[in-house]
């Protein structure tokens, strides 16, 4: 596991955003899985400005949301395929048939997870999982429990999470309670995998991902550790 540490905000999202550019770059038709959420919001605007400069294409690029609230639609403000939307898509050449997220009004939320999976696996596998950190140590929504889940599934949020994204909504009663992952199967599998952190809330969570080498389920970005091509790009000291 390799720590990057930067002196600000904008540092790491700079930093961020030239990994991505150079995957893209060597593979122009990469697929990525992408976070939502603060910490990745300036290495998107990184990206915009990237793009507009003729520094990266994104036109063959494949882009697959890391998550997905139940119940809320593609279209939905506090939906996460509208803030990419809104944060990257929108402000960059990005093909939008190629842009993905799991339905989060679909009937059958298991058969969504299923085909989002297959989705993914049918092209290739993510070449690169962009990610952020919770917390309580998840990453996507895989949240601590007793057992991790191999593929995409559909999560029981914990409260420490629907605390922390109740800044999103209006109250915390608005927050959906479930929601639709890719696993940590999907994860694991990436080729490279890139975690951005900062702020004092991920502070711990941070100190022990360097510390403590042990995999635990209740600490679910332990397990990067199994993984040979992980950067984790943090402000945390
Ligand atoms: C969201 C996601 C989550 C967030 C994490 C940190 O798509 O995958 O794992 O990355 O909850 O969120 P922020 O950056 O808002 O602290």
């Amino acid at each position: 596991m390799n720590f990057i540490l930067t002196d600000s905000y904008e540092q790491m999202s700079e930093t961020a955003a030239e990994f991505l550019t150079e995957e893209l770059n060597r593979k122009p038709s990469a697929v990525f899985a992408l976070p939502t959420g603060s910490t990745p919001i300036g290495t998107y605007r990184a990206l915009a400005r990237l793009n507009k400069e003729g520094k990266v294409d994104f036109s063959q690029g494949n882009f697959f949301n890391v998550d997905e609230y139940v119940g809320l639609s593609r279209e939905s403000e506090q939906g996460y395929y509208h803030f990419l939307y809104e944060n990257l898509y929108r402000h960059v050449n990005v093909d939008l048939e190629k842009t993905h997220v799991p339905d989060g009004m679909a009937e059958n939320p298991e058969q969504t997870a299923e085909q989002y999976e297959q989705m993914i696996d049918g092209l290739g596998g993510l070449d690169a999982a962009f990610l952020g950190i919770g917390r309580n140590g998840h990453i996507g929504f895989n949240e601590p429990a007793d057992s991790l889940h191999y593929a995409t599934y559909c999560v029981t949020l914990t409260q420490s999470t629907i605390e922390a994204n109740a800044r999103f909504f209006r109250n915390e009663g608005e927050v959906p309670k479930q929601a639709l992952t890719i696993g940590m199967g999907t994860i694991l599998k990436a080729k490279k995998i890139i975690l951005v952190a900062n702020g004092d809330d991920k502070e711990e969570a941070i100190h022990r991902l360097w510390e403590d080498t042990s995999l635990r389920t209740d600490f679910p970005v332990s397990f990067l550790r199994l993984h040979p091509d992980v950067t984790i790009i943090t402000t945390i000291k």
